[in-house]
């Protein structure tokens, strides 16, 4: 297993200037003389302000710019980088003047294609959050033009990078989870995702204003709670399986905020993966597995977190805490009996099903934990990226291949919502 470089040293690195200098192919990757990486950062929203808050921590990494096209988002964006950081409304021209080795991208979903396509062109290596593209087309367009580059890339689905997850991969790896049979996820909230907006309703900006900050209710810009939480545990899942879904179940609607958003309050899906037995079983013949996700907009009662099933255990996985419970076994019910001649004879008592209970408490015994409490995957995450620059290893924890699949996993799920009815996941994604 490859851990991200942060996790196997738990340090971050310093990069000195005479080491950048040797080698040649990354020489613009560091700010001249101080040795660190100048990156810049497009849209300092919220995602966008906390990656500029992490990234100031970071020894490695020098914020050379922010860009915003929104006022009040960049002159948060500025201050959290610090004086050092120019400021820009708009981005091309950041690109074009500043010329940074790293862009961070932090825009809403329907502009991150033509964001990072400007951020590549320029040169840069490129940090895009998740998901990774508006639709499959686009995301099938940015990798090619990722791959025919020697441009590192990363998504930011930042439990990679996390070590509870690190740590579950492993456990699955090594077979402690015995033959993976089922796993449930869900992020479940209750709020409604609406922001103000900061004018009167008959002011004549009100409309663009209301579009810009409220970007995630609208299917132009958006692709609703799949693309907002769902990728994130569709990506657990696509990991902690190796694998791509096969096809997706899944329905949903706007059916308690309704306030003229136009993506689902509330969706729930099936997918059927296809896994290969991998664990000292004698039947190698491929088998099918479903996940069921689900996202609410109106109940917080389960949170975020998934859990996987085996038949020797299962996990349950949040980004603070994994918890692994093994199986007892299965149930005696008391059906089988000897009889006189010490044979076994079945008896199959009428109404009763003895020694069996119904208890979900009964069957988890105490379970062993991994904690993660006051760690910081997005920190994590931006470490290994960078990490990645220095080494220029283009193979990062969260490759543009990983950050397709992820797409083209919730965008099926969308499209099912949609079209009602099952959608397969497209053939030449699968592997
Ligand atoms: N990994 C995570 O856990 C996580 C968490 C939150 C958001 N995100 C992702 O981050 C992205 C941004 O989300 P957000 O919540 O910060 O949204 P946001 O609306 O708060 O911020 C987006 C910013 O982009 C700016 N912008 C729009 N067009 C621009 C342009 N042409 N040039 C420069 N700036 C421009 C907007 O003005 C805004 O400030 C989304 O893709 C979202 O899914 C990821």
């Amino acid at each position: 297993m490859k851990l991200p470089h942060s996790l196997s040293t738990r340090r971050e690195f310093i990069v000195t200037a005479a080491g950048a200098l040797a080698t040649a192919s990354v020489s613009n990757v560091f700010a001249q003389g101080a040795g660190k990486i100048r990156v810049a950062v497009i849209g300092t929203g919220g995602r966008g302000c906390d990656l500029v808050r992490k990234l100031s921590t970071i020894e490695s990494a020098e914020i050379v710019a922010v860009s915003d096209d929104y006022e009040p988002h960049l002159r948060n964006g500025a201050r959290y980088a610090g004086k050092q950081a120019k400021t820009f409304s708009d981005y091309r021209k950041m690109l074009e003047q500043i010329k940074p080795a790293v862009v961070v991208v932090a825009v809403p979903l329907w502009l991150h294609y033509q964001v990072c396509c400007d951020a590549l062109d320029s040169g840069a290596d490129v940090f895009c959050e998740k998901t990774m593209t508006h639709s499959i087309e686009e995301g099938r367009k940015l990798a090619a033009k990722v791959r025919g580059s020697k441009q590192v890339f990363q998504v930011g689905l930042q439990r990679r990078a996390n070590p509870i997850y690190n740590q579950a991969r492993a456990m699955i790896e090594t077979g402690m989870l015995g033959r993976i049979t089922a796993a449930r996820c869900q992020w479940h909230r209750n709020n409604n995702w609406r922001r103000p907006v900061p004018v009167e309703r008959t002011h004549a900006k009100w409309n663009e204003l209301e579009k810009r900050l409220n970007w995630r209710l609208y299917r132009k810009f958006s692709q609703g709670l799949m693309a907002e939480l769902g990728s994130h545990q569709m990506d657990v899942i696509n990991w902690m399986f190796d694998a791509a879904p096969s096809r997706v179940m899944a329905t949903g609607g706007v059916d308690y905020w309704r306030d003229g958003r136009e993506v689902a309050d509330n969706v729930f899906c099936i997918y059927e993966y296809t896994l290969k037995p991998t664990h000292g079983e004698e039947s190698r013949d491929p088998y099918t597995v479903r996940v069921t996700y689900s996202s609410l907009c109106n109940n917080a009662y389960e949170g975020a977190s998934e859990l996987i099933m085996g038949t020797r255990g299962t996990l349950f996985l949040t980004d603070k805490k994994g918890l692994l419970f093994l199986e007892k076994g299965a149930d005696d019910v008391g059906w089988v009996k000897k009889d006189a001649s010490g044979t076994n004879a079945s008896i199959v008592t009428s109404g009763k099903t003895l020694g069996l209970t119904n208890d979900p408490w009964a069957f988890r015994g105490k379970p062993v934990e991994i904690d993660n409490e006051g760690g910081d995957d997005t920190r994590e995450e931006l470490v290994s990226f960078l990490h990645h620059v220095r080494d220029r290893d283009l193979q990062t924890i969260c490759d543009v291949n990983i950050g397709l699949r992820n797409a083209a996993t919730i965008l099926i799920a969308n499209e099912a919502i949609d079209a009602r009815k099952t959608v397969e996941f497209p053939r030449d994604l699968r592997s």
